[in-house]
């Protein structure tokens, strides 16, 4: 075996290691994630996430190499998250991949942890052949930091929308702590909103300029009215407490949730349905943590249906942070010669997306 593209993603709470072969057949995934460290902190604490990056890496790279059934001699590139992230996380990635890069004499690849994202809808996280990019495609990334619409052309990256104020993971997080469902939000909400009915709908923002970015502020003020409302105090600060088990939710929270679910996902709807179709997109991808949703993975797609839009969501194993995006992404990149800054890219917190070259 040989021709493989190794890959490290340590950018936030999740340490992971990736093997891919030339053809993007993902050949190894772990990942360890580090939320058990966090959730006593009501998020994550960069300093915590950077110790355990340092502690988890080695164990899960040997894993890694023999699940594939490989040794780092079959390893012709290593990619590593660059950013945008944490830097002190950033950095155990990106200084052990390139010391491994170097010692090995193969290439070293920086990749852009959206980028990664927007490409994990084209890959199988179970093995198979990774799905052909198109030359043009839309990408919308939906995570705890990024609710981003992109258009991919050739080359070239333009960013089309963005949130002004909260990501959509964020306002998951954010309404779920308010309500005493712990960290991370995103699953106990969608958990809850399975169990609800979505019968008092909150308005769709919209911004007097006609703008089409996102905006996710507001729903924290209506949920915490109507938390209140419901006799239940909104929590604030450090968590107090266990989180609200699932079994004891009353009936009326759940159907908050399931309001608050619907109200994110009808403003993802709103802004594709003024955004893609003017710009025609044949394809558009869905990736983050937030379309492993169960909303979003119904509803995105068949809008798309509605609208002639190929509509992909990234596979669910793969909407989390994850190395195997990090490798395909590499490897795109390393089949295209565009290696960025290599061995001399450093770790970067903040890195808009349409500048990468
Ligand atoms: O991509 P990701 O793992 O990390 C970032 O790069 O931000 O995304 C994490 C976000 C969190 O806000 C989490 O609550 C959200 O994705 N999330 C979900 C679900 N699973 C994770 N949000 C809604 N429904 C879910 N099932
Ligand atoms: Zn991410």
């Amino acid at each position: 075996m040989s021709g493989l593209v190794l890959a490290f993603e340590t950018s936030c709470d999740e340490t992971a290691v990736a093997l891919v072969d030339a053809a993007g057949r993902a050949l190894a995934s772990r990942v360890a994630s580090q939320e058990d460290a966090h959730r006593a902190f009501g998020g994550v604490v960069p300093e915590i996430a950077a110790r355990a990056h340092l502690t988890n890496l080695p164990p899960l790279l040997d894993g890694s190499l023999s699940d594939a059934g490989a040794s780092l001699a079959d390893v012709s590139a290593v990619a590593a998250t660059a950013g945008p992230g944490l830097v002190g996380a950033l950095l155990v990635g990106l200084s052990e991949g390139k010391g491994l890069a170097l010692g090995l004499g193969v290439p070293f690849i920086p990749v852009h942890h959206i980028e990664a994202h927007a490409l994990s809808a084209f890959v199988d996280p179970a093995g198979a052949l990774a799905a052909a990019v198109p030359g043009r495609f839309g990408a919308l990334v939906v995570s705890g930091g990024h609710t981003h619409l992109y258009r991919f052309s050739g080359p070239r990256i333009d960013r089309l929308a963005r949130t002004r104020d909260d990501a959509a993971g964020e306002a998951f997080d954010k309404v779920a702590k308010m309500a005493g469902l712990g960290y991370p939000g995103g699953p106990a909400v969608d958990r809850l909103a399975r169990r609800g009915r979505a019968a008092r709908p909150f308005a769709v923002p919209q911004f007097k300029d006609r703008s089409t970015d996102f905006s996710f502020s507001g729903l924290k003020t209506s949920v915490r009215e109507r938390l209140t409302e419901m006799g239940r105090a909104p929590v604030s600060g450090l968590p107090s407490g266990p989180a609200l088990a699932d079994a004891d939710a009353p009936q009326e929270l759940c159907d908050l949730m399931a309001d608050v679910e619907a109200a994110i996902v009808a403003q993802l709807v709103d802004r594709m349905d003024r955004i893609v179709r003017p710009e025609r997109f044949e394809v558009l991808t869905v990736s983050g943590g937030v379309a492993a949703n169960t909303l979003v993975r119904e509803r995105l797609p068949a809008w798309g249906r509605t609208r002639g839009v190929d509509v992909r969501v990234a596979p669910k194993a793969l909407t989390g942070d994850n190395a195997v995006m990090v490798a395909f992404a590499g490897l795109r990149r390393l089949a295209a010669g565009r290696l960025g800054e290599g061995f001399g890219a450093v770790a970067r917190s903040r890195w808009p997306l349409e500048t990468l070259v």
